[in-house]
């Protein structure tokens, strides 16, 4: 997968991808990451990329000419599956989202800054656009860089054991249940007798009840919304 980034603030996303997972990814030839600094694209000798918003008001508008000649530059090297602008007004960013925009080969996402961009952007360009909570961030940088992470993860191979994505909270529907390492026992807490038996189906049987009771007490919205965990967490209920 190739994910390009469009930013005014390339900076903001150097340190999320030079570590970590996302990392490993680009060096197996998993994934790549690359970011387009918008102040390339503006004509202007202050490498504006900006401006007063018709009408009034606070704040300043990204205007169309430089991002439609990044993006049109971008587009003569390869095709986009999807241009995803990041937005707070956009569909809100989970787990769905990112399974099944991981199954993506090119994707370029722009982020926005100031008020955001001129409409016609959206308009002429934006096949998709994402929000990643009902907050409001300076920028659309750290949001482009959680859909990055969590879409670069999904990629089989990235992870060391290919199995651990698919047992995530959410991924089923249901939150992951708890996980111990060791010892065995701290401070008179003992870890669940039934995860030290090496008997699998008891334990994951005891997984599955302990990923739904979790999300019960904390996300029963998601038992709602999720036919599958809710007719399993129905048999389930104490
Ligand atoms: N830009 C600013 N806030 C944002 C949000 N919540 N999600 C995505 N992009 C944003």
């Amino acid at each position: 997968m190739h994910i390009d980034i469009i930013t005014v603030v390339p900076g903001l996303l150097e340190g999320p991808f030079a570590h970590s997972i996302l990392k490993r990814a680009e060096d197996k030839g998993l994934a790549s990451i690359r970011v387009i600094n918008l102040r390339d694209y503006s004509t202007s000798k202050q490498k504006q990329v900006d401006d007063y918003a018709f009408g009034g008001g606070a704040g300043m508008v990204m205007s169309i000419e430089p991002i439609a000649r990044c993006i049109e530059a971008l587009q003569k090297e390869r095709t986009y599956d999807e241009i995803i602008y990041m937005t707070p007004d956009g569909a809100r960013f989970d787990q769905p989202m990112a399974n099944a925009l991981s199954l993506n080969q090119n994707l370029l996402i722009l982020c926005g800054h100031y008020k955001g961009v001129d409409e016609r952007v959206r308009e002429r360009f934006i096949t998709k656009e994402i929000s990643i909570g009902d907050y409001v961030l300076s920028g659309g940088e750290l949001a482009a860089a959680v859909v990055a992470d969590a879409l670069i993860r999904l990629i089989p191979g990235v992870l060391n054991d290919e199995t651990s994505a698919l047992t995530d909270s959410f991924q089923d529907g249901l939150l992951a249940p708890p996980v111990y390492t060791r010892p065995a026992e701290y401070d008179g807490m003992k870890v669940p007798e039934v995860l030290l038996s090496g008997h699998e189906a008891k334990i994951n049987e005891w997984r599955f009840e302990a990923s739904v009771r979790r999300t019960q007490e904390r996300r029963p919205d998601l038992l709602r919304d999720n036919q599958i965990g809710k007719s399993d967490a129905e048999s389930y209920k104490k």
